[in-house]
């Protein structure tokens, strides 16, 4: 049952300034997805392709946010947050991904931000969550060298737009999360696999990072400039020297692969054929000093703690995973561990880093087998998650890592990528046939904690 049901931490313990928020992004929640001029994603496109997607899912009226988003602004703050984070669908402002910009695309997002302001939401973009225009995916997408500059320009077109009433921005939404799903295993969109794919993909997209951070410190005058990453802590099953070392790949490239170009030290250069080939396909030694951006903070994402064990039929990586439903350990509906211990030494092993100068969790959530009875979802494994990993996260600030906020993942039920509809992340219910919002006890959990923030 559920150690943690009565409340034992109070957000003020966090401090005045902290933040609490909750994250969100375009092709999850706006659908309109070829409304008011704008262009086709990968996504819309992917999700089209027989069996990609479960059940048949389709992200093209997601939660409907695009003629919504006054009303789930207004929940937000009535949940007690003080920050949104959203992310620009690239399609909707550029929709060929480079040109001519889509005027409505762009109006779109000044009426949220302006919204945002008028509640008193501090507004935090994110300016690539995973869906590339379409256009640009005939290009090669990502493995084509020219997205460093179509991305660049698709910053220079939102920061010359926002950067006037945006301060906080987030370049880059978990880049190791759609380089591998989306160029190597092709479980996500595009949908393309094998190593022709994936090497440039990681490259173009940690020299993309750096740029945008360029292109932002340049055009927005006292920005507050992020990225994001996915961090999973990498436990070996056993104690033997094969999944010690199995453990270590799976860390270099779930972990380090990203942050470490963006630290400016380059690609980690352990002894790891992969690693190698990264480096020769692309000649990454004259890139060291590109690849490096001086972010004044870093987003840290963790889902689940991965246990490996040797697997020598994996190619390239020759590990796999012991899933946390044969370890028999507690877990989401998405088959995710809950391990908050785990959660605290990842953030501690990040911000060990040392030159990360904040940190904020910029996405934290589970799904759960939510049920809708009588206009109430009882979601108490989701307020024990927060709750446990709250505790865990004030334990690392009290031990003097700089956190700066929480960012809720996610306000809403949405479109969970090949997931489709029916993995829940939300805070609030949401019914996919009539847009029915209904507020979960986990949304309800939050502002009541909240309220003494
Ligand atoms: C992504 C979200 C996603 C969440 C849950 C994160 O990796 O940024 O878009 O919905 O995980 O799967």
């Amino acid at each position: 049952m559920c150690a943690y049901l009565k409340n034992t931490i109070t957000a003020s313990a966090f401090g005045k300034d902290f933040l609490w928020g909750v994250a969100m992004a375009a092709q999850q929640n706006e659908g309109a997805w070829n409304v008011d001029g704008r262009g086709p994603s990968i996504w819309d496109v992917f999700a089209r392709r027989q069996g990609k997607i479960k059940e048949g899912g389709k992200p093209t009226h997601a939660c409907d946010f695009y003629y919504r988003y006054k009303d789930d602004l207004l929940l937000t703050k009535a949940l007690g947050f003080s920050v949104f984070r959203f992310s620009i669908s690239w399609s909707r402002v550029l929709p060929e991904g480079m040109g001519r910009t889509n005027k409505e695309g762009l109006a779109f997002y000044h009426k949220v931000i302006d919204e945002c302001i008028q509640l008193g939401l501090t507004p935090y973009i994110t300016l690539y969550h995973w869906d590339l225009p379409q256009a640009l995916e005939k290009e090669g997408g990502w493995t084509n060298h020219n997205i460093i500059k179509w991305f660049a320009r698709f910053v220079t077109v939102c920061a010359e737009e926002y950067g006037d009433k945006v301060k906080n921005w987030i370049v880059m939404n978990e880049p190791a999360g759609f380089t591998s799903l989306g160029y190597m295993l092709g479980k996500h969109a595009p949908g393309k696999t094998g190593l022709a794919n994936f090497l440039p993909a990681i490259h173009h997209t940690v020299m993309a990072t750096a740029e945008g951070g360029r292109v932002l410190r340049a055009l927005v005058p006292n920005a507050h400039i992020g990225t994001t990453f996915s961090c999973s802590e990498i436990i070996p099953f056993t104690d033997t020297e094969e999944d010690k070392q199995a453990a270590k790949r799976v860390d270099i490239l779930a972990n380090r692969l990203f942050i470490e170009p963006a630290l400016g030290r380059g690609y980690p250069r352990d002894d790891f054929k992969f690693m190698e080939k990264l480096e020769m396909h692309n000649h990454a030694w004259k890139y060291t000093e590109r690849m490096h951006f001086n972010f004044d903070f870093i987003g840290l994402q963790n889902y689940f703690p991965v246990v490996v064990k040797y697997n020598a039929l994996m190619p390239i990586i020759q590990a796999s995973e012991v899933k946390a439903v044969t370890r028999k350990v507690p877990h989401t509906a998405m088959g995710w561990e809950i391990n908050a211990d785990s959660f605290y030494r990842i953030i501690k092993r990040f911000w060990l880093y040392g030159n990360v100068k904040e940190i904020f969790i910029t996405e934290s959530g589970a799904a759960f087998k939510d049920k809708l009875q009588n206009g109430v979802v009882n979601d108490a494994e989701r307020i024990n998650y927060h709750q446990q990993y709250l505790q865990a996260l004030l334990k690392a600030k009290h031990e003097g890592m700089n956190v700066k906020g929480y960012f809720a993942w996610t306000l809403m039920d949405n479109f969970e990528w090949a997931e489709g509809y029916k993995t829940r992340f939300g805070l609030i219910h949401v019914d996919f046939n009539t847009q029915l919002r209904t507020i979960k006890n986990s949304g309800y959990w939050f502002r009541d904690f909240l309220q003494h923030s």
